[in-house]
């Protein structure tokens, strides 16, 4: 109950998280790579309030701080080209960017750690199963909004689509196909709360391969 009350005091004004959504969406909006763009973080953002709601755990964040959170949690490709050094140590990389950026912004010191532990932790849950269940809710609502968005239709499609064009293209989507397939029915392993994995794509069609 302290650690909630306590969390809660971190919070992000309306004008500040709007100005954070302006810069952060118009720096992502600049990438190419569907799997990390404005599209994605948007998406992830949608998640993580969906999450919320799932949960019955609305009153326990401030929303404009989760928001936030989502929308700066893959900054690092803004400087990095995706790619396996990325990809490994992205949590590093992503703390070392996104703490200049937020100098740039009217935050608390409090804040400001809440918002880099969680976007520097949110990494390797599918398929490493490298979860945030020990961290704070930020950690992982984050963790699993990226994670859900995995497994979004129209992410896979794009993906798919894309990489039709090419030989080694269709034999990366034969693998992508069966990793996805794998994931879907281990879900709940891959999840800091893996009830979502019955009530995320329940009411939707965004689980398009099973
Ligand atoms: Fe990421
Ligand atoms: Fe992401």
């Amino acid at each position: 109950m302290t650690v909630i009350i306590k969390m809660m005091n971190e919070t992000l004004n309306e004008n500040t998280y709007r100005e954070i959504e302006a810069y952060t969406l118009s720096q992502m909006a600049k990438l190419e790579n569907s799997n990390h763009n404005d599209e994605h973080v948007v998406r992830v953002k949608n998640n993580a309030l969906k999450i919320l709601t799932l949960l019955g755990i609305e009153g326990q964040v401030d929303k404009n701080l989760l928001k936030a959170i989502c929308l700066l949690h893959d900054f690092t490709y803004t400087v990095k080209k995706p790619g396996m050094y990325t990809y490994i140590f992205e949590g590093q990389i992503e703390k070392r960017i996104v703490q200049p950026v937020l100098t740039k912004f009217e935050i608390s010191d409090e804040t400001k750690k809440i918002i880099i532990s969680a976007v520097s932790q949110h990494a390797h849950s599918f398929p490493f199963r490298k979860l945030n269940k020990r961290h704070n809710i930020y950690a992982k609502v984050l963790q699993d909004a990226d994670t859900l968005d995995f497994f979004d239709c129209l992410r896979i499609k794009n993906y798919m689509e894309r990489n039709n064009r090419s030989i080694i293209g269709k034999i990366k989507n034969k693998i992508g196909g069966r990793m996805i397939v794998y994931g879907l029915q281990n879900l709940g392993s891959f999840l800091n709360y893996p009830v979502l994995a019955k009530s995320f794509f329940a009411d939707s069609s965004m689980k398009c391969i099973s």
